[in-house]
């Protein structure tokens, strides 16, 4: 058997023979690494061992169709929501999340919720037993019927597997996992590849749960093995909010269920908690209540309303060109609105630096928030504070029109929940609320234009 060198791209597997600054299978930069691989006839094969051993039945659509998917909850309330239930006999997941979100708890807390309703077993690459056992007893967990394993070679794990029979799989994580006969360390494309898919075959023939757990890179992708992403049934995608202790769980795919839900999580002394009320999280202090550039609106998390506080900060510049800094917030499109404000209210904005800011560092790329962010602006540049007791909902348009903002009445009614008086929203809307069937106890106000939503929400001194 003959060695040789080959460059292997961590992200999309292609091979190469030379190390080259970009691959050229899928254009990725510096992502080729090298890798060993033995060549000649007794090579070991990175083809999937399982295929050629197995034949797949036909059988016609209408007989395809097998039970009704029946989901079996994991108690944990954030977690079932997004996954639209439960979990589906036979699903396949990927859990990715940067190292330290908290990948390894939520998959033990949800695992002990499990431990009741199918066999549980639980695979740590990364931790040994005592170390898992020791965050079960901290997670107040360690008397759930969860059979561990601390392995990293797939030939054991799947010899666990057949030993145990589990109906729920979770492998942590998909980076240490690795089959001996194949080239490249663990986390490696192809070891994560192999190995991953193989105990996708095992847990879809076992009709068994399998949560694989992977590391994402800083630019936010699966760690290499983009590939999982393709072969699981749900994504589901672990981030935490800068500054904040709040972390969301998004499914980014799912062949079972919504993608557009989202799970949020505090982690506290034991494990994470699902927070419920996240408006209040997202609203600053209530001392600065009746601040001059603050406007509160309420953005759409999935299918989910918070409430956001915007915050402008309008200054005279002392650099030749005005600075606009946006956080949580697309520059582009506060550039936008900026202009159309210059333009629609003839507000002299080119000799001031522009600061907006989503508080609680919440990113939104809802466009609901434009007159939000609008009026902060306007209200910071005139010393002005806006109501506090109103939430400002609609889409700024270049023409200085302001539009419709999708899901309104969810919007309202958190609004309300939340104690907010009143809403400033377009005018259409406002027209049609009535008629919607919508039983808000705001005081809606409906405005054509930015020009009229500035009038409403700041009207000059006199004119009250
Ligand atoms: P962990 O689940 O190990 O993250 P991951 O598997 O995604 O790498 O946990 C992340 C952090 O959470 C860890 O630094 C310790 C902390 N933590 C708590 O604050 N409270 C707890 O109850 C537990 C179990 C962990
Ligand atoms: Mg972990």
């Amino acid at each position: 058997m003959k060695l040789k060198a080959v460059y292997r791209c961590q992200e999309c597997a292609h091979e190469s023979p030379k190390w080259a600054g970009q691959c050229a299978g899928c254009g990725a930069w510096n992502s080729l690494t090298e890798e060993v691989v033995s060549i000649g006839k007794d090579a070991p094969s990175a083809r999937p061992r399982a295929l050629t051993s197995t034949s797949s039945a036909v059988v016609r659509l209408s007989e395809a169709k097998g039970e009704a998917l029946a989901r079996v909850p994991t108690g944990i309330a954030e977690l079932d929501g997004l996954l639209g239930g439960g979990v589906v006999a036979g699903q396949v997941l990927l859990l990715a999340g940067p190292p330290g979100i908290g990948k390894s708890t939520l998959m033990l807390q949800a695992a002990a919720g499990l431990s009741g309703k199918c066999k549980a077993l639980y695979v740590s690459g990364e931790e040994s037993l005592s170390q898992v056992g020791d965050r079960a007893r901290r997670l107040g967990i360690e008397k759930a019927d969860i059979t561990l394993a601390s392995e990293t070679d797939l030939d054991s794990i799947l010899k666990t597997i057949a030993d145990v029979s589990p109906g729920l799989i979770v492998l942590d994580s998909a980076q240490t996992v690795f089959r001996q006969d194949l080239p490249g360390s663990p986390g490696s494309v192809v070891q994560v590849r192999e190995c991953s898919s193989e105990l996708l075959r095992e847990a879809k023939a076992r009709g068994a749960v399998l949560f694989i757990l992977g590391h994402v890179t800083k630019d936010g992708s699966v760690a290499g093995p983009k590939v999982l992403e393709h072969i699981v049934d749900t994504v589901l995608q672990f981030d935490a909010e800068e500054r904040r202790m709040l972390r969301i769980l998004r499914a980014e795919k799912n062949r079972f269920g919504p993608t557009s839900e989202v799970g949020l999580f505090e982690m506290t002394q034991k494990g994470l908690k699902g927070v419920e009320n996240a408006s209040a999280l997202f609203l600053e202090e209530s001392a600065q209540k009746s601040a001059c550039g603050r406007a509160v609106s309420v953005t759409l998390e999935g299918s989910r309303p918070m409430l956001v506080e915007v915050q402008a900060l309008v200054v005279p510049t002392r650099y030749p060109l005005a600075r606009r800094m946006a956080t949580g917030l697309d520059i582009n499109r506060l550039f936008t609105l900026v202009a159309a404000l210059e333009k629609h209210l003839h507000l002299r904005l080119d000799g001031h630096d522009i600061f907006v800011n989503i508080a609680g560092g919440l990113k939104v790329k809802d466009p609901a928030l434009d007159l939000a962010v609008c009026l902060a602006i306007v209200s910071s540049s005139r010393e002005r504070a806006l109501s506090h007791e109103t939430v400002f909902l609609g889409e700024v348009g270049l023409l200085g029109g302001v539009g419709r903002a999708g899901v309104l009445d969810r919007r309202l009614r958190e609004a309300e929940r939340a104690g907010f008086g009143a809403a400033i929203v377009d005018a259409r809307s406002a027209k049609d609320l009535p008629k919607s069937g919508s039983r808000t106890t705001l005081k809606v106000l409906g405005v054509e234009d930015i020009a009229a939503a500035v009038s409403q929400a700041l009207p000059e001194k006199g004119s009250q």
